[in-house]
């Protein structure tokens, strides 16, 4: 398995419930497999080869985050899982499907969150935008889930207001909403939570942990913050230096439902914690592959 440390059993092991061994009630579906993927780009000398053969099967109801050093190729995994950037080599599958386009049912929150809002758009419509998909909604019920989600990302104030006309980390919760509002099937976060204070970040990580149980979502998450990807998620998977492939995927074995205090100083936490801190320390700099 390319020296992948992989301790992930085939279980259902979603925060909606405890885990539950396949023994016990059958596996879920599989919503993505990431099979052998390569991404490289063409510069005038040689070729850069970001994402060498990653593979990933992710389940319903899986929160998995990744984490790898600056540059290891994260934000472009994630676009190739949208549909926004093709692949050198490989296969994405979303629900069964190769993904060749943007599929319906998978939202995104970017890392240049501010690039991604519509500056035109009002930031209720920005989150509106999000819903368009929604047809069992009428008009007026999207406007007040709208509504209701920028009053949870702490900005009922500010839903008049154009994107342009609040700062980065208002923005970033602005996005937060629109992707929250899709209600899609599979999130995909690039670093969502990177320019928010401690405080806003704490309650957006509880936003989002709700929602994602209430609309049985799946989620893959992308942070530099470790306490962070293990408070979150079920399962964690960490990168290498480019060219990128996975060197540790582990189940979040820290009991559900977490808790923002008490799962922090969960022993397990506390292993995972210096475990993957350790790994990332050790991983060699920068591979170099060969100009080809
Ligand atoms: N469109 C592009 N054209 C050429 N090279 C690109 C392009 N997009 C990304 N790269 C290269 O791919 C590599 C990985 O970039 P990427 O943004 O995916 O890293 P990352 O892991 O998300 O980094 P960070 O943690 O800093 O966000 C970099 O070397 C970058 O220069
Ligand atoms: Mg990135």
């Amino acid at each position: 398995m390319n020296g992948v440390i992989n301790l992930v059993e085939p279980m259902v092991f979603g925060h909606s419930g405890r885990s539950l061994n396949v023994a016990d009630c059958g596996v879920a579906p599989i919503m993505m497999s990431i099979e052998h993927i390569r991404r490289q780009f063409q510069g005038s000398h040689k070729t850069n080869v970001v994402i060498e053969d990653v593979n990933l099967t992710v389940r319903k109801g899986e929160f998995v985050t990744l984490v790898g050093p600056s540059g290891c190729g994260k934000t472009t995994l994630l676009l190739c899982l949208a549909g926004l950037m093709p692949l050198s080599g490989g296969r994405i599958q979303f629900r069964g499907e190769t993904i060749l386009s943007p599929p319906a049912g998978l939202s995104v929150v970017f890392q240049d969150y501010s690039r991604s809002l519509f500056p035109w758009k009002r930031n209720r419509d920005n989150v509106l935008f999000g819903m368009r998909r929604l047809k069992n909604l009428s008009k007026s019920e999207k406007y007040d889930i709208a509504s209701d989600l920028l009053a949870a990302v702490g900005l009922a104030d500010f839903a008049n207001h154009y994107p342009w006309q609040v700062s980065g980390g208002m923005q970033q919760r602005v996005a937060i909403a629109r992707a929250l509002a899709a209600r899609s099937e599979v999130l995909l976060l690039d670093e969502p939570f990177a320019s928010l204070d401690a405080q806003t970040r704490a309650d957006m990580h509880e936003l989002v942990l709700d929602l994602f149980k209430k609309y049985d979502q799946t989620c893959i998450l992308v942070t530099h913050d470790i306490e962070e990807a293990i408070y979150l998620s079920t399962r964690l998977c960490v990168l290498s230096h480019r060219p990128s492939r996975i060197e540790l995927d582990v189940p979040v074995d820290v009991p559900l439902p977490r808790d923002p205090l008490l799962s922090k100083e969960h022993p397990r936490f506390l292993e995972l914690r210096h475990q993957v801190l350790e790994m990332i320390k050790r991983a060699p700099e920068n591979r170099q592959v060969p100009p080809s």
